[in-house]
């Protein structure tokens, strides 16, 4: 017997549900903020991550699926915003607007070690919006996704920020860093060691236990911001205040991908344990310069959403549509459904069928068990007369109509 991959997951049909719940309302919502959908390829040349996240980020390091294909590596991507910045100047989409929402819902790829809430495939539902850097966009951005997980029945979440300012404060900010970190550097783990050479904020999110409880003790202050990321960030801070929408300021937030820079933030959820980032996001005002586009500034996020099904209760509950259920007796009966159901359904009325020809009580059963809201019997005394019994199940009423009819009585 083969068995799923570790890590990955099926979406069984009792749970597609809930799935499609999630995505329909993120849909609307993004709809109401102006986003359109993109949707770009599941597999893309492995340098363009090395290029945007990072060579020295976990992802690019230890966590990329690859393909060899002589002399080509692809990778599955491990997230969502290379792509799309990607795609952005591949389709030329600068040059048709200077300013473009864009989201996108499918499956990522990343070589961890799953456990609850961590996966090796996993779903992303995110947004990237291009061509602004105004404070306005981080505000209307981190509203969006307070008002996606509100659409989702999430409740109970934390909104964490941070701004880890322009590529010279980032600079201050490593030195800051290295300063608190000297005399912890033989406690780190040896790659955190190399980390400190290479790319010191990447020890801020090294999964290492050690490394963490260091890093939990160390000192941070918004020293490292020159005046006008300070006031970037003060207006992003005072537009979400004057939106009603509570948050934290967190100074040891600084995301575990390079492309970042002035505004992150991370959204949390008490019920997801260990891995408890529902959903994260920041600027990244060079990532298009970096990719050989022009000077373009990006902000966006995504919600992992595994972690937002752990969270949300929507789509639980059964669907509306109703299901009516046809049970024949003898072939030619069986005959005269197969095209009463064809009718139906031409008419929008869901409906499904005995296959195994089960007695009257199992069909009954299995009409009950798939919680079909009518049933429709139809015997060989029945297909004489062209009439049908048609059993509400509801209330248990049954009645003799003529077939001709029947589009009718169910559609009212
Ligand atoms: P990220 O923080 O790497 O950001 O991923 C976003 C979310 O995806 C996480 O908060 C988490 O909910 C979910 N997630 C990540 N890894 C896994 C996993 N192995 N299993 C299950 N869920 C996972 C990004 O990917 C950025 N591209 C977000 C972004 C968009 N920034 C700007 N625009």
């Amino acid at each position: 017997m083969f068995k799923r991959v570790a890590g990955t997951k099926d979406i069984l049909p009792d749970e597609a549900g809930h799935w499609q719940a999630i995505e329909t309302a993120a849909r609307h919502t993004f709809s109401l903020f102006n986003y359109r959908e993109i949707r770009t390829p599941i597999i893309e040349d492995a340098a363009l991550f090395n290029r945007t996240l990072g060579s020295t980020t976990e992802i690019v390091q230890k966590q990329m699926f690859l393909i060899h294909n002589h002399p080509d590596v692809y990778a599955l991507r491990p997230e969502g915003t290379a792509s799309i910045a990607r795609s952005y100047l591949e389709n030329n989409l600068d040059k048709t607007s200077a300013f473009i929402k864009l989201y996108y819902i499918g499956p990522m790829f990343r070589l961890e070690r799953p456990q609850k809430g961590r996966l090796r495939q996993f779903h992303h539902i995110g947004c990237e919006a291009i061509g602004s850097q105004e404070a306005a966009l981080d505000v209307e951005v981190i509203s969006l996704a307070d008002q996606l997980l509100k659409g989702f029945a999430i409740t109970d979440y934390k909104i964490k920020i941070n701004s880890l300012g322009c590529a010279e404060d980032k600079e201050r900010l490593s030195l800051n860093l290295k300063q608190g970190l000297q005399k912890e550097e033989q406690n780190l783990c040896p790659d955190c060691r190399l980390r400190i050479q290479k790319n010191i904020l990447r020890v801020l999110d090294c999964k290492n236990d050690g490394c963490q409880k260091i890093v939990k003790q160390l000192e941070f202050k918004n020293s490292h911001l020159c005046q006008d990321c300070l006031n970037h960030f003060e207006k992003v801070r005072s537009g979400l205040d004057s939106l009603g929408i509570a948050y934290q300021i967190q100074p040891q937030l600084v995301r575990g991908l390079d492309y970042y820079n002035r505004t992150v933030f991370e959204i949390t959820h008490p019920d997801l344990g260990a891995q408890d980032a529902i959903g994260a996001g920041g600027r990244y005002n060079n990532l298009i310069k970096e990719l050989g586009g022009p000077d373009t500034s990006g902000i966006g996020f995504a919600f992992g959403v595994e972690r937002l099904l752990l969270a949300s209760k929507l789509g639980e509950e059964k669907p509306l549509n109703k299901l009516t259920y046809l049970i024949t007796l003898g072939d030619a009966a069986k005959e005269a459904g197969i095209k009463i159901l064809n009718q139906l359904r031409s008419y929008g009325i869901a409906c499904e069928m005995d296959y195994l020809s089960r007695s009257l009580k199992s069909a009954m059963r299995a009409a009950n068990d798939l919680n079909a809201d009518y049933v429709l019997i139809l015997g060989e005394d029945e297909l004489k007369k062209n009439v049908i019994s048609l059993k509400e199940m509801s209330g248990g009423s049954q009645r003799e109509i003529n077939i001709h009819d029947l589009t009718k009585e169910l559609k009212c």
